[in-house]
């Protein structure tokens, strides 16, 4: 198992790109699979996840090219479409790795295949629940079982043609909301979902770029069955949630000054920005441009005076991928930082609200763990000391970029799962500050 130590204190300064969004990727991987003719898209994910995707997809029958994407920037991918019902029975059982992506969403297109399939992930994935996706899976004619009432991975799934239903999803999530537009695709009318908020729409998006009909209208999306895909070219945006490590990092630190060229900046994925200026950020967006079906841009931050930072309810959909962060952030800006509504984080890769409180207490800072959030009262100096990322990919960058912070020397313990979303984190830190000692991981 390796870690990472971290020491030294220094401004961000430099100019970078990112690796291929990963929901993107993995939605792309998805539909492409399921449409008609080729799909090829430019920049996909290095991450771990998407290559499990991708995977799950080859065991259903679909060639992808190259067959091992490398985890290499900017990679291309040939997705050779089987249509709508061209998938075959997979062999083996799926892995979907720590992804829940692929299992959420990917358990929507098995929902109307005529055969079984098994699915199962690593151990942090088996404790994550599946019910909110196949409840409604079921009610739509899947058969589908697995420990807990069909709560936990591993999990068997078969399906056919399906009732279309109208789901109203007690949590905004986009991995629901995917997984039942998608299996409404398999069935005899037209399927509807509505989320209490807006999760990120990168699904409604694609679906539309593939030239299937829906109608939104506000939070309630439709799709009508039987749609077939067409596959499509296009290029995969800058991964904004891998931004978010630098962006917040340099926005606070003093004497920073960071360009991030071409990042996704889809409206449902950039609130922690928002969120940020409110406070007094210096980031700026240049160069916006629509490329083909999602917004993207140049990103420059520098690093100022930020106010402490209030995250409520409405906020999480748009940034919960960015609140181990942004908890960081608070925990150094001066003055009291509130994350509320965000129960949601204590069923994502870890219990990330636990996760921060704990490795926030231990380098030092004054924070509550709330049921729903938490409540840091930043401006104390972090001190460095072992944390650990609770097998987290966000936690272990959201403490390394903690440690360039704190005094000392800061070990983060167990950053294998760095890999499974931005194997090129560290690079980019050294890059970005050279001055400060990184030793461990792939290094
Ligand atoms: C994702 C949706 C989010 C997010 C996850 C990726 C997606 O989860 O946290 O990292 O690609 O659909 P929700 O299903 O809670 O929205």
């Amino acid at each position: 198992m390796r870690s990472i130590r971290v020491k030294g204190k220094s401004p961000l300064k430099g100019v970078f790109s990112l690796p291929g969004d990963k929901s993107i990727s993995h939605r792309a991987v998805m539909l492409g699979a399921i449409a008609n003719g080729l799909t090829e898209v430019n920049g996909f994910a290095t991450g771990e996840d998407c290559a499990h995707t991708v995977k799950a997809l080859q065991s259903l029958g679909v060639d992808i090219t190259p067959a091992n994407p490398p985890p290499s920037r900017g990679a291309k991918l040939i997705i050779e479409g089987r249509g709508l019902h061209g998938l075959k029975k997979a062999d083996e059982i799926i892995n979907a790795g720590n992804s829940g992506t692929t299992i959420r969403i990917l358990l929507g297109i098995l929902a109307g295949q005529p055969f079984q399939t098994c699915i199962t992930g690593d151990e942090s994935l088996k404790r994550r629940p599946m019910r909110r996706v196949t409840e409604p899976l079921v009610k739509m004619g899947a058969r589908i079982s697995g420990r807990n009432g069909a709560n936990f991975a591993p999990l068997t799934i078969e399906g056919g043609v399906l009732r279309p239903i109208p789901h109203v999803s007690p949590i905004p999530s986009a991995q629901v909301k995917s997984a039942v537009l998608l299996a409404g695709l398999y069935a005899d009318g037209k399927t509807q979902v509505t989320e209490p908020l807006l999760s990120r729409d990168h699904t409604e998006r694609m679906l539309r770029y593939f030239g299937a009909e829906i109608s939104i209208e506000e939070w309630t999306i439709a799709i009508k069955g039987g749609q077939e895909l067409e596959g499509k070219k296009f290029n995969i945006p800058g991964d904004i949630s891998a931004a978010s490590f630098f962006i917040t990092a340099a926005a606070i630190i003093p004497d920073s000054n960071i360009k991030v060229s071409s990042a996704g900046v889809n409206p449902t994925r950039t609130r922690f920005i928002d969120i940020l200026q409110k406070a007094g950020a210096k980031i700026k967006l240049s160069h916006s441009k629509e490329e083909l079906f999602e917004p993207v841009a140049d990103i420059t931050v520098e690093g100022s005076e930020v106010n402490p930072l209030k995250i409520g309810a409405d906020d999480i959909p748009g940034l919960q991928d960015e609140v181990p962060v942004l908890a960081v952030a608070g925990a150094v800006i001066g003055g009291e930082t509130t994350i509320r509504g965000a129960r949601e984080l204590r069923v994502k890769e870890s219990d990330r609200i636990k996760s921060l409180a704990t490795n926030l207490s231990r380098l030092g800072a004054d924070v509550e763990e709330l049921e729903d959030g938490l409540s840091i009262r930043g401006g104390k100096p972090l001190v460095g000391c072992e944390v650990d990322s609770f097998g987290d990919h966000r936690i272990a960058m959201a403490m390394v970029i903690a440690g360039l912070m704190a005094d000392g020397e800061t070990t983060v313990l167990n950053t294998d799962c760095i890999d499974t979303s931005f194997p090129e984190f560290i690079d980019t830190i050294k890059m970005l500050a050279p001055a400060v000692e990184i030793r461990g991981h792939n290094t």
